[in-house]
């Protein structure tokens, strides 16, 4: 089974968790992971399982202003942010947006700020949605890992995210038995 980890990131978590999450996938799976920008129609194409995440902004998916916010504090005099480089100049949204279908299994994840769901809202929430206007089929719930602050997985949230990789891998193979 091949699986693809699709990411969108600006300070760096969200791709430290994609890869942590690839690892417990390949307990089980060949797995590949992939930056938003640079998603290839013939990967995905190969690809059984897509787990598909990104950083939470303003309560959902980035876009451009709100990647241009981010990049900002990185050069305030106090902000101890550094960006990913290449920084991404495209996000999910745009991914989403260059497709027409996509008829595959799919999990959605985010991070966000370590405060109620109620104020921070979450972005797997919105993969999970326009994923599935695609056509896809969500394996298992979408699910939030935190970051300190804007950036910085909390102790802890890098191991959630590979047992949460595992989960997938066995739903997955569990929905296909139905
Ligand atoms: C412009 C901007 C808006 C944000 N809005 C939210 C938000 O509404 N809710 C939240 O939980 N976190 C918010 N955050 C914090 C991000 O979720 C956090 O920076 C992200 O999880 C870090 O992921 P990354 O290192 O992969 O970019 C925001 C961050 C930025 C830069």
């Amino acid at each position: 089974m091949k699986a693809l980890v699709v990411f969108e990131s600006m300070f760096g978590s969200t791709h430290e968790l994609a890869n942590a999450i690839a690892s417990g996938l390949r307990e089980t799976c060949d797995v590949d992971v992939v930056r938003a920008d640079a998603v290839d129609a013939i990967a995905v194409d190969a690809a059984d399982l897509l787990v598909v995440g990104a950083p939470t902004h303003a309560h959902t998916l980035s876009t451009e202003a709100s990647r241009h916010d981010a990049a900002t504090m990185t050069s305030d005099a106090d902000g101890d942010l550094d960006l990913e480089e290449p920084v991404m100049t495209q996000g999910l949204r745009e991914w989403f947006d260059s497709l027409e279908h996509l008829a595959k299994p799919f999990a959605a994840f985010d991070t966000r700020s370590d405060m109620p769901r109620l104020l921070t809202g979450a972005s797997s929430k919105r993969i999970e949605r326009e994923l599935r206007k695609k056509g896809a089929v969500s394996v298992l719930q979408p699910e939030s890992f935190l970051v300190t602050r804007f950036a910085g997985l909390k102790d802890g949230e890098a191991e959630r995210g590979r047992a949460w990789g595992e989960q997938v891998a066995l739903a997955f193979r569990t929905t296909m038995k139905r």
